[in-house]
């Protein structure tokens, strides 16, 4: 058979797209690639990052571009995010190619998935919920603080010991 690159994955999230497009790559001896890491890379910040800073519309563009990008040059394995196909225009674009839909049930998704999954429609609600909050109660806090000390990357002894010597 004639393979036309790339061959394409896809299906939702937990499917192992990812995990076998990169098997299938090294048995075919060519390069896996992943759209959602495309435009990470492109971004230079994570999908959940993307979905919760600039809205899953500017994704799903993002996502469009990447993977119109990766259709026309990727000479290997390409899999999709699992959002991917509800664009119309990729869905043509697809017509031209080799589509593996990895089809799984629900429980087994979600085993894969897992509960400690970064992705922005399972657990982005809330990463979401935390920036309205911040984002709404950040002055409040501020203002009726006497001393403001930063945690971001610091453990709580270290955040504690600043506050014991300025109190
Ligand atoms: C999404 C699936 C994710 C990622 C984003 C949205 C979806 O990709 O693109 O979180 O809409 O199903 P994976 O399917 O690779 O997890």
């Amino acid at each position: 058979m004639t393979r036309r690159w790339p061959v394409v994955l896809v299906g939702p999230m937990g499917a192992g797209k990812t995990t076998v497009a990169r098997l299938l790559a090294d048995e075919w001896g060519v390069p896996a690639r992943d759209t959602d890491h495309d435009v990470e890379s492109l971004e230079g910040r994570s999908v959940a990052d993307i979905f919760v800073d600039s809205g899953e519309a500017h994704f799903r563009e993002l996502e469009r571009q990447a993977v119109a990008a990766a259709l026309a040059d990727h000479e290997g394995v390409l899999a999709l995010g699992g959002g991917a196909v509800l664009d119309e225009s990729t869905r043509a674009l697809l017509a031209d190619h080799h589509v593996v839909f990895l089809r799984v049930g629900l429980s087994d998704a979600v085993k894969r998935v897992g509960l400690g999954s970064s992705r922005p429609l399972l657990l982005g609600n809330v990463r979401s919920r935390i920036k309205t909050l911040l984002d709404e109660r950040s002055a409040i806090y501020e203002s009726v603080a006497t001393l403001v000390v930063d945690t971001d990357g610091r453990t709580p002894g270290d955040v504690a010991g600043e506050i014991g010597k300025a109190l």
